[in-house]
């Protein structure tokens, strides 16, 4: 079976550490790279959170750290959802994986010009890395098949009423990445706070044992515990995973060709994104919004994934 080349672009981070849990189990996926942005945490913690990730799980994959803040801001990050360290109280033991000595932007440069193949570059953070890329290197896009986001929303924010976290953090390298003509599939919230895990589902994914059941609990859990503090609910959305699910089963969602842009200048709505799923503004088309997803075959997979995981 042919194989789908891929870099995930991430920043580790609970919910990112789902979708590259996910990345690893699949082999149906071939992972170039795994580029760290700054934004959950700081970029150090980002690093070490993935650096650790790739050796616990899939040592040969290459890792390189990113940009350490956004191209205009200055970094705004969420211990309060992923803890200090962003992986919550999960502890992944060292394993002496190294980091590429180039930065991300460097190898993102690099795995293009030597791949034969386009690469499907995957983004659950900030998009920083990508924005930097795409200026620096404009001739390498025609090497990025696709875009798979997690980010933006149409239904409010999550960090202000109005802006998604991951958009919120760079708007600017957003509005690059989305004018980029780049092919785009966005996982906004829209479709994110309805992947959600439950209680029950969690203990079943502990169940299954072996260090990969371990760190996803861990992971869901901690953001479980914020979801039941600050909005009284006892389920948590799983955010990144939804990019990875959607290239092993795409079946599993819906969607839409929409026009996606996003807000620079707006007071309170800096960082919103425009999803014009009624096209009133007229725009070219430039991305596939994904609004619903089939959860249960979304959480199956999960499940399978961890079970994969266990027998490495
Ligand atoms: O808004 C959710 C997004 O922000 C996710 O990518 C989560 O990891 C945080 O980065
Ligand atoms: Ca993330």
């Amino acid at each position: 079976m042919k194989k789908l080349p891929i870099i995930i672009d991430c920043d580790p981070g609970c919910d990112d550490t789902i979708a590259l849990l996910l990345a690893f189990a699949n082999t149906s996926l071939d992972i170039k790279g795994v580029t760290v942005s700054a934004g959950n945490v700081h970029i150090n913690n980002t690093t070490e959170n993935a650096r650790k990730l790739v050796g616990a799980f899939r040592p040969e994959i290459k890792v390189a750290k990113g940009c350490e803040k956004p191209m205009f801001k200055t970094i705004v990050t969420a211990p309060e959802v992923h803890g200090e360290t962003g992986l919550g109280s999960v502890v992944i033991p060292e394993s002496g994986k190294k980091l590429e000595e180039l930065n991300a932007v460097e190898f993102l440069a690099k795995t293009l010009k030597e791949s034969d193949e386009k690469i499907t570059i995957v983004i659950t953070g900030p998009m920083t890395n990508i924005a930097v890329f795409l200026i620096a290197y404009p001739e390498l896009k025609e090497k990025i098949e696709k875009f798979v986001i997690m980010g933006g929303s149409a239904i409010g924010g999550n960090v202000t009423p109005a802006a998604e976290f991951n958009i919120y953090v760079d708007a600017e390298a957003a509005d690059i990445v989305f004018k980029s003509g780049v092919d785009i599939v966005l996982c906004p919230l829209d479709v994110t706070m309805k992947a959600f895990v439950t209680e029950k589902e969690l203990a079943e994914i502990r169940e299954i044992g072996g260090f990969a059941s371990e760190v996803a609990h861990g992971a869901i859990k901690n953001a479980l515990d914020f979801y039941k503090e600050f909005y009284k609910v006892s389920e948590v959305p799983m955010h990144d995973p939804c990019t990875i699910a959607y290239l092993l089963e795409p079946e599993m969602f819906k969607g839409v060709d929409v026009f996606l842009g996003t807000e620079l200048r707006g007071e309170f709505t800096y960082g919103e994104t425009i999803i014009d799923y009624r096209n009133k503004l007229g725009k070219e088309k430039n991305a596939l919004v994904l609004n619903e997803i089939n959860r249960e075959a979304f959480i199956e997979l999960i499940k399978k994934s961890v079970e994969t995981l266990k027998d490495l």
